[in-house]
Order: C-alpha cells, then sequence, then structure tokens
C-alpha cells in the first residue's frame, strides 16, 4: 500500500531559544515529540511541530473503477480537492491493494507486450458489442475464460484472492488510524461508493462519509448490472433533446425534432456498420466502426457537459464521410509501447483489477453462453446500450478466484455513528439515482442529495450548490434537508454567443475550475471499463 498525503497546512512551530544568532534553526527537524539537539554554548534546542486547530485529519479519496489510481487523481487535483473541500484537510489519495503503484504488484501477463496483445490497453477504453456479430458473445466468452486461466495459473502468492473490497475497508481503517484518527473520512466515486458503503457496513464508526455515483450494492454483489442501466437511455435522450434545443449553431447534429436527431444517429450507426471507415492520423491509426460509434457516444454520457458538443461535431463530420474527427475525440492509445520487461510493475493495470476486485466481490459467474445470451437480451430491455455494458458479466465468467468469507452483502447499518452523504445526478448513464436511493435507505438518518444534472458522479458536472452542501458537511457536519436538488452552472450545449456569460465572483470561478480539473483527472484516470 501506497499513499500519497498533501499536507495542507504548514507546521507550527514552538522554539526554544536564546535571541543569539550563531545556530542554524533549519538543521533541527520538526517533530511532535521533543527531540533535543545541542546547540549554542550548553544548550538544547527542540522544534515542536504542533497542529493548527482548525486542522481535520485526513480525507481519504477513491476514485472508481474498481482500479483507478487514488495516488494518480490527487496528484494531478489534490489542489483543487482542497479547494472544494476545504484546506482543513489531509486529502489522502492511496492505491487499493493490487491497483497500479500499490505492492505487491499484479499482473496475469510477464510483458507489456503479451498484456497488449490479450488486454490491449484499447480494451480499457472500448467496450466490445455482444452484438458485433453472431458469434460475438462466444468468442467474448472464451477470451475471457483464457485470460481468467491466465490470472489463476499465474497467481503467486494468491495475491489475487485477497483484493476484495472488504479488504481494502480494512486497510482504509488502517490508513486512518495511521494518521492517529478512529473514524474515516472519506469520499468515493462511482465503484467508490462501493468501497465507501461497504466500510460504513463493517465499521460502522464513521467521520464523514460521501459516496457519489452509487451503485445498485445488491446488483454489484452478484455481477448483474443490468439495473446500472436504468438511466442510459434517459441520458442519450437528452442529447437528443438539448441539440434540437441548443440549434445548429450550437450543435452541430442538430435537426429540427429530438426525434430526427435520434433517427439520423441510428442511421448513421447503420451505415458505419455496413461501411467502417479507417483513420490514420499522424499519431495513431484505427477503425471507426459502430462498436467505436457506440462507444463514442457512450463515453459522451459520462460527461455531456463536456463532450457533447464536440461528439455533435464528431457525428456530423462522420455522416459526411470524415472519421477523423469522432477518432481524436477519443483517448485512443498512440501505440507507444514501451516493450520493457524491467517496467514492471505494472503502473496500468486496471483492467486486471478491475476482474479481481468486481469479479472477485461477487458470486461466481458459472452462466453457459445461452445463460449469457438471455441475460444479455433481458438487458435490452433497459437498455439500448446492453450489448456493450453486458459485456460486463461476460468478462466475470472466465474469473475463478474467490475468497471464502469475504464480505458479500447485504449492504447497509441501522445506525452509523454519523450519517452518510449519498449523492446523484437525475441521470447518470451507469448508476442511476435509484441505487443513491436505495443505497441512502440502508443507512437510516442519511441524507440523500440530487444533482439536477446527467452524465457519470456528480464530479462531470461542477455545482456550487453541491460543492456547498459537500463542504458543509465535511466542515460542519451539516446535512442537506430531505429532498434538496441542486442546480448545475453549466449549459449542456454552451451558447457560442458570449454575451449570455453569467458573471460570477472569484471565488465561485476558482471553485468550478476546481471541479473541472477534477472532473479531468478522475476521468483519465477511472478510465472506461469503470461500471
Ligand atoms: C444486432 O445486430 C443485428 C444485425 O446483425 C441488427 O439487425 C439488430 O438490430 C441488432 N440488435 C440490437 C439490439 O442492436
Ligand atoms: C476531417 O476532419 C478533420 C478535423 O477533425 C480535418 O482536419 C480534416 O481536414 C477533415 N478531412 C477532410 C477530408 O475533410
Ligand atoms: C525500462 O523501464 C525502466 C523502469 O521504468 C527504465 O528505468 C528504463 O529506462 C526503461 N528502458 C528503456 C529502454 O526504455
Ligand atoms: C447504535 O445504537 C445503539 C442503541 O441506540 C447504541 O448503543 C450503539 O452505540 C449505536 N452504535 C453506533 C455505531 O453508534
Ligand atoms: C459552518 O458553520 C458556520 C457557523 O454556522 C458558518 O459560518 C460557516 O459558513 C459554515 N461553513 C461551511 C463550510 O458551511
Amino acid at each position: 500500500m501506497l499513499s500519497c498525503s498533501f499536507l495542507l497546512f504548514p507546521a507550527l512551530y514552538l522554539s526554544s531559544a536564546l535571541a543569539a544568532s550563531e545556530f542554524n534553526w533549519q538543521t533541527v527537524k520538526p517533530s511532535t515529540k521533543l527531540t533535543w539537539t545541542p546547540c549554542y554554548e550548553g544548550f538544547q534546542c527542540a522544534r515542536l511541530q504542533t497542529t493548527p486547530p482548525q486542522y481535520r485529519g485526513p480525507l481519504l479519496f477513491n476514485p472508481g473503477g474498481p482500479g483507478g489510481s487514488g495516488v494518480d487523481a490527487v496528484v494531478g487535483s489534490g489542489a483543487a480537492f482542497a479547494t472544494v473541500f476545504g484546506p482543513q484537510f489531509d486529502i489522502v489519495g492511496f492505491d487499493p491493494r493490487g491497483v497500479s503503484y500499490s505492492t505487491p504488484a499484479i499482473s496475469f501477463f510477464k510483458t507489456d507486450v503479451e498484456r497488449e496483445l490479450l488486454i490491449p490497453s484499447a480494451a480499457s477504453i472500448v467496450y466490445p458489442s455482444l452484438n458485433a456479430s453472431s458469434t460475438a458473445l462466444n468468442q467474448e466468452w472464451a477470451h475471457w475464460q483464457l485470460v481468467g486461466q491466465l490470472a489463476a495459473a499465474r497467481n503467486n502468492g494468491d495475491y489475487l484472492r485477497h483484493m476484495t473490497t472488504d479488504n481494502v475497508a480494512r486497510d482504509m481503517l488502517r490508513i486512518t488510524e495511521a494518521f492517529g484518527y478512529e473514524k474515516l473520512q472519506y469520499w468515493g466515486i462511482s465503484y467508490g461508493s462501493v468501497l465507501g458503503a461497504m466500510f460504513a457496513s463493517l465499521f460502522p464508526v464513521i467521520g464523514r462519509l460521501i459516496i457519489d455515483g452509487v451503485f445498485d450494492m445488491d446488483a454489484y454483489y452478484s455481477a448483474n448490472l443490468t439495473p446500472q442501466m436504468a438511466d442510459t437511455d434517459k441520458t442519450l435522450q437528452t442529447f437528443f433533446d438539448g441539440c434540437a434545443t441548443a440549434g445548429p449553431t450550437d450543435c452541430a447534429f442538430h435537426a429540427p425534432s429530438a426525434s430526427a436527431i435520434s433517427r439520423n444517429l441510428d442511421t448513421l450507426t447503420a451505415s458505419i456498420r455496413d461501411q467502417p471507415l479507417a483513420v490514420v492520423t499522424p499519431t495513431s491509426h484505427g477503425i471507426v466502426d459502430f462498436v467505436f460509434l457506440l462507444n463514442a457516444v457512450l463515453n459522451a454520457l459520462y460527461v455531456p457537459y463536456d463532450a457533447f458538443a464536440s461528439l455533435a461535431q464528431g457525428l456530423t463530420d462522420l455522416a459526411a464521410g470524415n472519421a477523423t474527427t469522432l477518432y481524436a475525440q477519443s483517448a485512443v492509445p498512440t501505440f507507444e509501447c514501451a516493450c520493457n520487461a524491467s517496467a514492471v510493475p505494472f503502473h496500468l493495470n486496471n483492467l486486471e483489477a478491475y476482474m479481481a476486485v468486481a469479479c472477485g466481490d461477487a458470486t461466481p459467474v458459472e452462466d453457459s453462453i445461452p445463460h449469457l445470451q438471455r441475460y444479455y437480451e433481458d438487458g435490452l430491455k433497459m437498455s439500448s446500450f446492453a450489448d456493450l455494458l453486458s459485456s460486463t458479466r461476460v468478462l466475470c465468467s472466465g474469473w475463478k478466484i474467490h475468497r471464502e468469507g469475504r464480505f458479500r452483502g447485504p449492504v447497509g447499518a441501522q445506525n452509523t455513528s454519523f450519517p452518510l452523504l449519498v449523492v446523484g445526478n437525475t441521470f447518470d448513464p451507469v448508476t442511476p439515482l435509484a441505487g443513491a436511493a436505495k443505497t441512502a435507505k440502508s443507512f437510516p438518518g442519511s441524507a440523500l442529495l440530487t444533482q439536477d444534472s446527467i452524465g457519470h458522479t456528480t464530479f462531470t458536472t461542477p455545482s456550487l450548490c453541491t460543492f456547498a452542501y459537500f463542504r458543509a458537511y465535511f466542515v460542519n457536519g451539516t446535512l442537506p434537508a430531505p429532498g434538496t436538488v441542486c442546480a448545475v452552472d453549466t449549459p449542456l450545449f454552451p451558447p457560442s454567443s458570449s454575451g449570455a456569460a453569467r458573471k460570477r465572483d472569484a471565488e465561485a470561478e476558482e471553485l468550478l475550475e476546481a471541479g473541472r480539473t477534477i472532473r479531468g483527472v478522475v476521468r483519465r484516470i477511472a478510465g472506461r471499463r469503470a461500471l
């Protein structure tokens, strides 16, 4: 376990000094205990490090995945976190066991090259479609059986068995205790909601705990992500509605009505399915086929306020035969494989970690291929993206490493020592508000805060209102009133005419900018396979 802590307060020093000048105080290391050093002539000196009274201890963060690196998240946006939550906390990013910089490093592969062949980094950002061909699901199934068998065969030290979320919850308690605190203060998004809710179930004595972009916990522990798709299509509908309202200047894919825009997207998808396009850019190359297109759309649903306008441009160019715009918008790997075995431990092991944690937490998936086919078809009743999102269960069907006695629910606690703050967007493509409401119910006394926006977790759309509630909760322990709904401060399709831009004070601008920084960093780190 490696943790990276941002100490936001300079230490205050008490000095035992005579007013002489020949002693260099900088040579004395400040300490929380008195550590004496000879100084001046015949004196002993010490520097005592004290804690400012307003200091409120560590605030742990998990960026989701599972498999996202909390260290990377805090390195990338520690200052922005402090802007949002207040300077009183140590913002602590940590890599859960098995993830990223944490040791022992886990991988099922001997080299980066082998990894790239079996789970190309592109697989982390592009979901396969189970409907790509009549045998796509069968092939996917076989692929993940192979990866799962490799993992089991190379599970040296049996570390993979111990990456389950309950163990990470125990590790979070240890980190908190190492700071000299008893009660966890935590903020977790997406899968971080599973970790946070698990913690509060196992250790109801909590300090502060915010979960945002909340899973349906029963669905998570049964590797059944269908309920997670409850609002995916509604999120897409906001693209059609917003584009129709925005007009052709601000939404390039505009048509006179939402239903016409929807039909145009269907037509485009069908045409790209028939005729995929090759793209070569100076740094990369690839094929824009219908799977790429669906992923580009799904990707935009995660971060709509950032992505809808450019998605509209990408779709328009694609409809005109130019696939470069859409291709360049996606995080496509640049083929800079280091091919360097000594670069192990793999820093990027998010898909391996995803399997070990998400599949390892859940009830083993023993479905046959026809079962999985039926599961996928049932998922279509929930969402038109089921061909992409159902692939997660197929992936888990290859996973054979499960620890006896791991926590598998039920999630909840009758009385946590402090109420949880549970947060969700009106429409989230992969963690619908229903998951937040259900989880809040399982922790009586907790508060549910709704942000009236779309996208995955509230952090994809900074809201001054939501930030004020976060800060009031962490700093003052204040909860939003039941039924509180926060508006956001960004239009879905930003108007090109700048005249309408609202004037805000510098502090508000700084907060929103901090929110955008966190969005960018978290988005890069949590990766796409982050349901
Ligand atoms: C699956 O693919 C076929 C074409 O092979 C298509 O006709 C059908 O609509 C697709 N189903 C879904 C749910 O996308
Ligand atoms: C395609 O779009 C890109 C911008 O995304 C542009 O640079 C390029 O010139 C276009 N290609 C053609 C053939 O129009
Ligand atoms: C291989 O990786 C190691 C560790 O990251 C690095 O120190 C070394 O320079 C790399 N060698 C090459 C040839 O890239
Ligand atoms: C839960 O409630 C009971 C009875 O009110 C109390 O004794 C116990 O300490 C509480 N537990 C926590 C974690 O607050
Ligand atoms: C905390 O409460 C105090 C006193 O009511 C108030 O002045 C302050 O603004 C609150 N802080 C936050 C972050 O809400």
